[in-house]
């Protein structure tokens, strides 16, 4: 009787637990989705005018993103170039916050056959201070 009681008692975890246990996975890739989204958004907002919409810039003027080794290298570098600006780029600092620096970064090292890990929005706000 007791054995019984424990199989139940197993069945209903199996049937009622797991769609809970999966649901944060999907509540991420739900989320990581909306993030890339975000993150193509702003680079069409705020990079393609130089880097064009392809990531692939205009040579001798613009380096494409899309076979960079700054870009493939490191968010970190990525980030501090947005937060700093260089040469003819400007800084990026005053115009989004570490969360949409973090999505942004996260596209582009994720786009144009380039990938790379995910940078979170603390490292960067790190990086900013
Ligand atoms: C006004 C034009 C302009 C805009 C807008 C711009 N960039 Fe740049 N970007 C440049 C130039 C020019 C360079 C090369 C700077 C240098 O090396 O002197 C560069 C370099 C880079 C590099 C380094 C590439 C490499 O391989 O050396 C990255 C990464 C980058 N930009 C990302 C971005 C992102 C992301 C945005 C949007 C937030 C952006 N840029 C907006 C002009 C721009």
């Amino acid at each position: 009787m007791r054995m019984l009681c424990f199989m139940t008692l197993g069945l209903f975890f199996a049937l009622i637990a797991s769609p809970l246990m999966a649901t944060p996975a999907q509540k991420d890739a739900a989320s990581s989705q909306s993030s890339l989204a975000t993150g193509q958004r702003l680079f069409l907002d705020n990079c393609a005018e130089c880097h064009q919409r392809n990531g692939r810039g205009i040579e001798g003027i613009y380096p494409s993103l899309a076979s960079s080794e700054v870009v493939r290298g490191s968010g970190v570098d990525v980030a501090l170039q947005l937060i700093i600006g260089r040469g003819e780029m400007p800084s990026f600092a005053s115009a989004m916050g570490a969360e949409e620096m973090a999505d942004l970064i996260n596209y582009v090292r994720n786009a144009w056959g380039n990938e790379g890990d995910a940078i979170d929005a603390a490292t960067i706000e790190r990086l900013i201070k």
